[in-house]
């Protein structure tokens, strides 16, 4: 992290600035949930990541700042409609906006952050740009959706649980270092190997997200902490502990899901299945996993900074606490 920031601090400081500005709205409300998101923070992963691909692919220009902050907004608005889906009151440490707002407040404003995207986009004026980034937001929707399809299915696959990762999360990972890659204007040759990077990466940022969910500090992580099983999300450590544990086990953990609000000793029983299980120390493996081929795209980048900053980020992702 520190290896990026110190490359691209600048750009990330005009990032926050775009943002600012490009949330230039006659209606207050949402100038106020806006910022508001806005200046709680966030680790501005995807910003780093688009800027960082662009770097490496030796962009030198005026235009990463904007399209940094377009993928941010995008972000923010999967953020703000996911924690109404989620019921979801925690984000980023504070109330989250639908919690302060309202869900209508935070769908609408959520929905104008997307169509704010596409006119920045539209500006920025590469199609190829266009077509990737909203290639993604797609992407999100649907996998959204099939997060949805799937609530407390406990015969959810490995397979079918990767799809949805993917879909949901890594794609605008993915999209953030291919649309570095294109502002940069990279071979074919490593404009998709930067799309592997972050697909693979964004994999794993989800893997731990959803250890984090069981295992974090919630001062930490800035989110409530089980979640996810309250809400009938089963995640690779629970998938794992379901693949293993015992016709009752299983009829326990089902039992539990199946309920709206979870009391603290439901949701200890489950996490002490799941360390029985090891579905913990499992899935962090997986991530490592993806970490280690996310890492191995870039070997077609001779070393350099920017390189090396990208993998910095890559290990970061596993250790990260928040
Ligand atoms: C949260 O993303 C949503 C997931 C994909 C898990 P981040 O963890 O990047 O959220 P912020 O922007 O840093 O708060
Ligand atoms: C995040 O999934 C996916 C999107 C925001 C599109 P989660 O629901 O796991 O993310 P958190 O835990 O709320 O940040
Ligand atoms: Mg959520
Ligand atoms: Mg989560």
């Amino acid at each position: 992290m520190e290896a990026a920031l110190a490359l691209i601090g600048e750009d990330l400081i005009n990032v926050e600035l775009q943002f600012k500005k490009d949330l230039e709205s006659d209606v207050p409300l949402i100038r106020k949930v806006g910022e508001y998101v806005l200046a709680s923070g966030g680790k501005r992963i995807r910003p780093a990541l688009l800027l960082l691909s662009a770097k490496l692919c030796g962009y030198t220009g005026t235009r990463n700042v904007a399209l940094a902050s377009v993928i941010e907004f995008i972000h923010t608005a999967t953020l703000l409609h996911d924690d109404v889906v989620d019921n979801a009151n925690l984000r980023r440490g504070i109330a989250s906006a639908n919690t302060l707002w309202g869900n209508e407040a935070s769908v609408l404003v959520g929905d104008f952050l997307f169509s704010k995207s596409f006119s920045l986009m539209v500006a920025d004026g590469d199609l190829n740009i266009l077509k990737i980034l909203s290639g993604a937001t797609t992407i999100i929707a649907e996998g959204e959706v099939l997060q949805l399809i799937c609530t407390s299915d406990l015969n959810l696959t490995l397979e079918r649980y990767v799809e949805v990762v993917k879909a949901k999360t890594a794609i605008l990972l993915s999209a953030a270092c291919q649309a570095g890659a294109v502002l940069g204007q990279a071979s074919p040759r490593h404009e998709a190997a930067l799309k592997e990077f972050g697909m693979d990466l964004g994999i794993a940022f989800q893997l731990m997200d959803d250890t984090l969910d069981y295992v974090a500090s919630e001062e930490q992580f800035g989110k409530s902490i089980g979640h996810d099983l309250e809400e009938g999300k089963i995640t690779l450590p629970l998938i794992h502990t379901l693949e293993r544990c015992t016709a009752e086990e299983r009829k326990q953990i089902g039992a539990i899901i199946e309920k709206d609000l979870l009391e603290d000793h439901d949701f200890s029983t489950v996490l002490q299945l799941v360390e029985k299980y090891d579905g913990i120390n499992h899935t962090v493996a997986v991530a490592n996993e993806f970490v280690t081929r996310c890492k191995s795209h870039l070997e077609v980048f001779p070393t350099s900074p920017e390189k090396d900053a990208l993998l910095g980020l890559a290990e970061y992702v596993l250790t990260r606490v928040k």
